[in-house]
């Protein structure tokens, strides 16, 4: 079976950098922003990532830029977030095609790019559902057959947080996330493991524990064997109906692939993506979707 992606761009842009688990540590979303200009300097290393991003598991396209709000020169594109995002003036927009693996590679490939923003000391947050689609799709020339999966505002975030960026924090349980035994398993769905059975993988799962979600619904589910750690997307009932164009806790699956490999590679546990369904019987809304297998 094939190997499915290519490691040589991910390594290059990974060498000497800050340390990916305390990047993911730190990251939380943040939704106020002081409203200036980033210096030429921060412009410039923006470039540099949105020039490095590494394939995604299934080596599907997608292209990323930064805008900034005056390039909407049109008066009545406003570049709206519903108010849940306040002062920002640049965005980084992704597109792509709308599919099953482009949607899960968006995922991971946006991540690595808001991973590598936080470690510059800049605030992020993904939107996949409150920004006005069709004003960005006009900026990015979306063509027929692309989606806007999700966008993230980028700057330098106010100290303390607005009160409105508190309440959608506490609506969604921001601070939360599942425990090891609703996520994780040992050879199959009904054995949960906890992280002192796990071993050389434990950080690496915690760090998938970690991981931002759209509602943060944490859909992913691994269960680990001998030699690999299977993916599972446990969709959450109803959910897709809120935005039925875009799949968004494929790539919420995204996301949290992207936090396993770095982390795997910062650890130096070496291992490629492959599709190696085990055939496990599944919990219900349960689907699978990739493997990654230990060298
Ligand atoms: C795919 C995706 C879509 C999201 N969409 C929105 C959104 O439309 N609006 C919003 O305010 N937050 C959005 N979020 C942010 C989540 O609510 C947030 O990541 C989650 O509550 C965990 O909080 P944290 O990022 O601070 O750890 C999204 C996150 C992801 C991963």
């Amino acid at each position: 079976m094939n190997q499915l992606n290519h490691h040589s761009k991910f390594n290059q842009a990974h060498t000497n950098k800050i340390s990916s688990i305390e990047i993911i540590r730190n990251r939380t979303s943040r939704r106020s922003y002081k409203p200036e200009i980033l210096s030429d300097k921060i412009q410039d290393q923006i470039d540099e990532i949105l020039k490095t991003i590494p394939a995604g598991p299934f080596g599907t396209d997608s292209s990323f830029r930064l805008i900034h709000k005056s390039m909407a020169t049109d008066r009545k594109i406003k570049l709206g977030t519903y108010g849940f995002i306040s002062g920002a003036q640049y965005f980084i927009v992704g597109k792509t095609v709308s599919d099953i693996e482009a949607f899960i590679d968006f995922g991971y490939r946006m991540e690595w790019i808001i991973l590598q923003l936080t470690g510059l000391g800049l605030g992020t947050c993904w939107l996949g559902g409150t920004f006005t689609r069709s004003e960005f799709a006009r900026l990015v020339n979306l063509q027929e057959n692309e989606v806007i999966s999700a966008i993230t505002p980028v700057g330098h975030a106010t100290e303390k947080r607005s009160i409105r960026d508190r309440l959608i924090r506490l609506g969604a349980g921001s601070k939360n996330r599942k425990p090891w035994s609703e996520m994780f398993f040992n050879g199959d769905f009904d054995h949960p493991s906890d992280n002192k059975q796990i071993g050389d993988y434990s950080t690496v799962l915690e760090m998938v524990r970690l991981a931002p979600s759209a509602s943060n619904k944490q859909p992913w589910r691994v269960v680990q064997s001998d030699n690999a750690c299977h993916f599972y997307l446990q969709r959450t009932a109803g959910y897709s109906r809120m935005f039925p164009a875009i799949d968004l806790q494929r790539v919420d699956i995204g996301i949290a692939m992207c936090h396993f490999e770095l982390s795997a590679r910062e650890l130096q546990l070496s291992g490629y993506w492959q599709i190696a369904d085990p055939g496990l019987a599944l919990p219900q809304g349960t689907e699978y979707i990739l493997s990654w297998i230990s060298k």
